[in-house]
């Protein structure tokens, strides 16, 4: 057995993380944290019908366990990433603290100073279709972002294959259900703004999510600078949709779109391309680790893709329990739907 803790198992993703560890046969849940209900249980503020304590950071017992989900907000996971490394635990930080290589850059998205940049070296970025050898053999994964992860695994053959015109601007217009935004109450996902409304946010170049996506975009030497990002709330628990436009850099038919969609996820148990015709929808993702992605040409060089993921799913716990697997080399699949 594999002893793990999770680190702000109150939250949405937390919460994520501890069902599905509940089905994982070779995982022992040792501690799960949270500040404000330390001392409490989880059937105390969710309705649930089994249990686990609920005990602050500072008594988290780090010397009983192998490995760490942090599913904490980017800053406060810094502090506990350095503790369990410096425990010898390995890590699946689920925030944004360790997913950005440049300091500067992390700096100016998030406007609050890294405190653990030498840990910097030893994080590994994570979407395992993409990343597995360096997922198998890093202490510190950082798990990607939800919107990153819906975008990055749509763009992903056509920047392997070298096909994104460099020239025309990346167009991801992303729809996500309200546990995107946590569970901690504001007016932005009051459900008196939220229900039957639509919401756009933060469009343009103005989303953090934009500096992920631009990373992953120019280590395949595409132009990362070239991404417009239009984020929307969708008055849904869960769920995430992104359409994207792309232009190409050559002529594609359908059929080879198929061909080059479909090698490139060869094996990958989470990951569908739909046949031509059909579109991806929520629907196809939700409750699950899947990613469903459907190609739609205009033109022989104009693509719509659009790429659903669950956002707690292949967006957050799902991915990271998948990542957690790969890391201790257990079949990528258990545990996960
Ligand atoms: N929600 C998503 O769909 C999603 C997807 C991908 C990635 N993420 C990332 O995952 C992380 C968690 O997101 P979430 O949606 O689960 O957030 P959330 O629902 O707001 O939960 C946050 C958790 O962190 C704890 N916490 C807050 N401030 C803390 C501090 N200073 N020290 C220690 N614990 C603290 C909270 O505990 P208390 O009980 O004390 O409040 C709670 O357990 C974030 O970095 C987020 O960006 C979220």
């Amino acid at each position: 057995m594999i002893n793990v803790g999770v680190f702000g198992a109150s939250g949405y993703t937390g919460f994520e993380t501890i069902k599905i560890l509940r089905q994982h046969p070779q995982v022992k849940l040792i501690f799960a944290t949270s500040e404000n209900s330390a001392g409490r249980n989880m059937s105390d503020i969710y309705p649930v019908a089994w249990d686990v304590p609920l005990v602050s950071s500072k008594t988290a017992p780090l010397d009983e366990v192998d490995a760490v989900f942090c599913c904490l907000p980017h800053a406060a996971s810094m502090p506990t990433v350095r503790a369990a490394r410096q425990s010898g635990v390995r890590v699946i930080d689920l925030s944004a603290d360790f997913r950005l290589t440049n300091i500067a850059t992390y700096e100016k998205w998030y406007s609050v100073p890294h405190t653990a940049p030498e840990l910097l070296q030893e994080a590994a970025y994570g979407i395992p279709e993409i990343n597995r050898p360096q997922i198998r053999e890093t202490n510190l994964l950082a798990n990607p972002g939800c919107y990153p992860t819906s975008i990055i695994l749509a763009l992903y053959p056509l920047l392997k294959a070298g096909l994104l015109n460099a020239q025309q601007p990346i167009i991801a217009d992303s729809k996500s259900g309200l546990s995107g935004a946590g569970r901690k109450a504001s007016l932005k996902t009051h459900f008196v703004e939220v229900n039957e409304n639509l919401s756009p946010y933060n469009i343009g170049q103005k989303h953090r999510h934009i500096a992920e996506v631009s990373d992953i975009v120019n280590r395949f030497e595409g132009n990362g600078d070239n991404i417009i990002f239009s984020p929307h709330l969708v008055p849904i628990s869960r769920g995430m949709l992104s359409t994207i436009y792309a232009g190409l850099n050559e002529d594609q038919s359908s059929p080879q779109l198929q061909t080059l969609y479909q090698e490139a996820y060869t094996g990958q148990p989470f990951m569908r391309i739909l046949p031509d015709g059909q579109l991806a929808t929520m629907a196809h993702t939700q409750n699950s680790n899947l990613c469903v992605i459907s190609i739609t040409t205009v033109t022989p060089r104009q693509l719509i893709l659009c790429s659903s993921i669950d956002n707690l799913g292949k967006g957050a716990a799902g991915q990271a329990v998948q990542n957690f697997n790969i890391m201790f080399d257990i079949e990528e699949t258990v545990g996960l739907i």
